[in-house]
C-alpha cells in the first residue's frame, strides 16, 4: 500500500501521515521534513535550498525527485511509503509514477485534503508559536498557498484519470479526518 497525500500548507497533511503510519505501520516521507533536515545539518543541498523554502517556493524537481528515489527503490520502504508533500506538479506526478513502476509499486490511494485560505492562515499562526519554521508567516504561507493553487490542478487531473483521487475535507477535526482516512484505507483492495 502507497498512499499520496496532498494539501495546502497547513492542510494537516503531516498530522494525518502521522496517525495513518502508526495505525497501518507504513513510512512517512515528507519532502519539506526532508528538505528541512537538510537545512538543518547545513549540508550543500540545505545551503542551497535554504532561501527557496523561506520564501515558499518550491525547489526543483530534480533535488525532490533524487530525496524520494532513495525511498522508492529501497526494499525496506517497498509498498509501505506515504508521500507528503509529493508530487506537487504534473512532472513530479508523472515522475513518481515512472519510478514506482521501475521498482514494481504503485500508488493505491490519493488523498486531497481541502482547507480555506482562512483555516491555513489561523493554523499556521498557532504552529508558528510551537515549531520554528522560517517559512511560518502569514506572508509566506500566502505565498506556498498560490505555490499550491498555481501547480495543483494537472496533478488532481492526472490523479481522476487513474481514479485514484479521494477528497477529504481538512476542515473536519484531526480525529473525525483521520477516521475517514482510515476507513477509505481499509476499503482499499491494496490493503488486504
Ligand atoms: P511542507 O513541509 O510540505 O509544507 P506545506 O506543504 O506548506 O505544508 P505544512 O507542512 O505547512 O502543512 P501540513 O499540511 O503538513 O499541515 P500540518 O499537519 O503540519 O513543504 C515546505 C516547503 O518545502 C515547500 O514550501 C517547498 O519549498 C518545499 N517542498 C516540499 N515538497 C516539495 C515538492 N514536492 N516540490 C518542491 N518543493 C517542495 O498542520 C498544520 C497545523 O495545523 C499544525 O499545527 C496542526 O497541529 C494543525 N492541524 C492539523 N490538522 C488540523 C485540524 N483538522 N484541525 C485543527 N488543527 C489542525
Ligand atoms: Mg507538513
Amino acid at each position: 500500500m502507497n498512499i499520496v497525500i496532498f494539501g495546502p500548507p497547513g492542510a494537516g497533511k503531516g498530522t494525518q501521515s502521522n496517525l495513518i503510519v502508526k495505525k497501518f505501520k507504513l513510512h512517512q516521507l515528507s519532502t519539506g521534513a526532508l528538505l528541512r533536515k537538510e537545512i538543518e545539518v547545513k549540508s550543500n543541498l540545505g545551503n542551497q535550498i535554504s532561501s527557496i523554502i523561506s520564501l515558499g517556493n518550491l525547489v526543483s524537481d530534480e533535488i525532490v525527485g533524487n530525496l524520494i528515489e532513495k525511498y522508492v527503490s529501497n526494499k525496506i520502504y517497498k509498498s509501505r511509503l506515504i508521500f507528503d508533500g509529493y508530487p506537487r506538479n504534473l512532472a513530479q506526478a508523472k515522475y513518481l509514477d515512472k519510478l514506482l513502476k521501475k521498482n514494481d509499486q504503485k500508488i493505491n490511494i490519493v488523498l486531497k485534503l481541502s482547507v480555506s485560505l482562512k483555516t491555513i492562515k489561523k493554523r499556521i499562526s498557532e504552529r508558528k508559536i510551537l515549531e520554528k519554521r522560517t517559512d511560518d508567516n502569514e506572508e509566506v504561507a500566502i505565498k506556498r498557498f498560490v505555490a499550491y493553487e498555481n501547480n495543483i490542478k494537472p496533478v488532481i487531473d492526472f490523479y481522476k484519470q487513474s481514479n485514484l483521487l479521494k477528497v477529504v475535507n481538512g476542515e473536519a477535526t484531526i480525529s473525525e479526518i483521520s477516521d475517514e482516512i482510515s476507513a477509505l484505507i481499509k476499503g482499499n483492495k491494496g490493503w488486504l
